[in-house]
């Protein structure tokens, strides 16, 4: 087929190895992989560049409701110029369910919104109220949509789910073959530690990580893989604080368990001190900018947290992006108040997923290039049942492409987030190695951090069955239902 774009003498980076070659692309995808690719019509030069996959995002809260009844800030478009600016190329975000309602009535409503973007994407369908309509009846009709991944919470008032619904949807999603992503915290003993707190008078931001310590995330982690194991249902842990949560996760794998654990950029770089910062303008509520679940902990966990990374416990990072201003009508302030309890969880870090990796991974010589595609972009693509369209530089794959300086140092801005939050947690950290241009199916959406895409062109990706999310068959005595 003829080449209708080259990139010419970068590094290509994947998942099993460096090699200098051109990149041919057409219609979009890659079609040819060599020493020197002549006669295309177009050349991008990268030389000294390394030529890496664009990164795929696989926990993004994108116009999600919040708690207050409110949209998270964040648009599709917004978090498509954000996700660019940093080198990610694809997302899945979440469509809510509310207790006393179906999921199929905003099916259709997040499709349009996700397709206003720019990000080609997926769903994970979340799940607060599992009754037999829902999972039985409508359930089949999200898998049809090419939907096959659920969200359940086991804490937050507003969602959590009893180990009998988590039982419920285990037992369906095995049924539709589908992958649960768990948010593992222990729900009534965070509820008693607020209310022990508060009764105490803590209420400063910095009493979130009080209320939420490694021991509630480990309890449910250890809980949520125990019924997954029973139901023979495979499962990804979300968002791995600590080593200690991902032991769990790892004497589960030693058993042959299909669970996964998932972490994310703010548990190697922020700690518990930082949601007690103070400054001249926000006094102690400056913590806020911190605050997400699980919480961040302390600086020496972060190490324990690479070792666990380079042992492939865990395999996937994530930005688990969930964006709430400072200031503004639905940000951390909304309530007026210092309570640690009411101010919204969640961070931004779509843009900074990326770069962070990149800087503290490889630059500092923690992972190797490879083993950095493999967490950011292959991983979760074969997780999620994206590969090989996504996540790799081969032939046939969408020509997704981020060219990085390996060498280009920053200091990291709000205003390079591009995202719609007021802040960023990263503010001021260096980073070494950044993406200086990206490709969106051999389109160039992103150079020098003008983000060029136009609203609209984002694609859904429809997901059929495959190997990973397939149950073992095997439970106990050979009995399932
Ligand atoms: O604090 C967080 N992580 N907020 C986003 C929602 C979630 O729990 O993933
Ligand atoms: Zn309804
Ligand atoms: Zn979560
Ligand atoms: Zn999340």
């Amino acid at each position: 087929s003829e080449v209708e774009l080259a990139i010419r003498g970068g590094m290509i980076v994947t998942a099993d190895g460096m090699r200098r070659a051109d990149v041919g692309i057409a219609g979009g995808r890659v079609v040819a992989l060599a020493e020197r690719i002549e006669g295309a019509a177009q050349v991008i030069e990268a030389d000294g560049l390394w030529v890496m996959p664009g990164g795929v995002d696989t926990h993004c809260h994108i116009e999600e409701p919040n708690a207050a009844g409110g949209l998270s800030e964040e648009s599709f478009i917004t978090a498509s110029r954000a996700a660019f600016a940093g080198g990610t190329t694809s997302t899945v975000s979440f469509i809510p369910q509310w207790k006393g309602h179906g999921i199929l009535e905003r099916a259709d409503d997040y499709a349009r919104r996700a397709a206003t973007g720019m990000l080609d994407h997926s769903f994970h369908q979340i799940i607060t109220d599992p009754t037999d309509e829902v999972l039985e009846r409508e359930l089949p009709q999200v898998v049809a949509r090419g939907i096959r991944s659920l969200k359940v919470f086991l804490t937050y008032d507003a969602v959590h789910l009893s180990d009998a619904e988590y039982l419920r949807v285990l037992r369906a999603a095995r049924k539709h073959q589908c992958l649960v992503h768990v948010h593992c915290e222990n729900y009534d003993a965070i509820k008693w530690r607020i209310e022990a707190l508060l009764a105490a008078g803590l209420t400063a931001p910095k009493y979130h990580a009080w209320a939420r310590p490694p021991v509630v995330e480990r309890e449910a982690t250890h809980r949520a893989i125990a019924l997954a194991e029973l139901v023979d249902q495979p499962i990804q842990v979300f968002h791995v604080s600590c080593a200690e949560v991902a032991e769990e996760i790892a004497a589960a794998q030693a058993r042959g368990v299909k669970v996964w654990g998932e972490t994310c950029p703010q548990y190697v770089t922020l700690t518990a001190d930082d949601m007690a910062r103070t400054s001249a303008k926000d006094g102690a509520f400056e913590g806020a900018k911190f605050i997400c679940s699980p919480a961040p902990r302390g600086a020496d966990e972060h190490e324990r947290v690479w070792d666990m990374i380079r042992r492939g416990v865990l395999d996937v990072v994530s930005s688990d992006h969930c964006a709430y201003s400072f200031e503004g009508p639905n940000g951390k302030r909304q309530n007026g108040t210092d309570r640690f309890d009411r101010i919204p969880n969640g961070i931004p870090g779509i843009t900074a997923r990326l770069p962070l990796m990149f800087s503290e991974g490889v630059s500092k010589g923690r992972i190797t290039p490879e083993h950095f595609v493999r967490l950011v972009a292959t991983n979760p693509a074969k997780m999620l049942g994206l590969w090989p369209r996504k996540g790799g530089i081969h032939v046939g794959a969408d020509a997704d492409i981020a060219l990085w300086d390996p060498q280009r140092k920053r200091t990291l801005t709000n205003a390079m987030m591009q995202h719609v939050a007021d802040y960023t947690p990263y503010e001021g950290m260096e980073v070494t190695g950044w993406p200086v241009r990206v490709l969106r199916r051999g389109e160039s959406v992103m150079e020098n951090d003008q983000v060029t895409a136009q609203p609209g062109t984002g694609q859904f990706l429809p997901r059929a069955p495959y190997d990973m999310i397939a149950p073992r068959g095997i439970t106990p005595n050979g009995f399932a239902d």
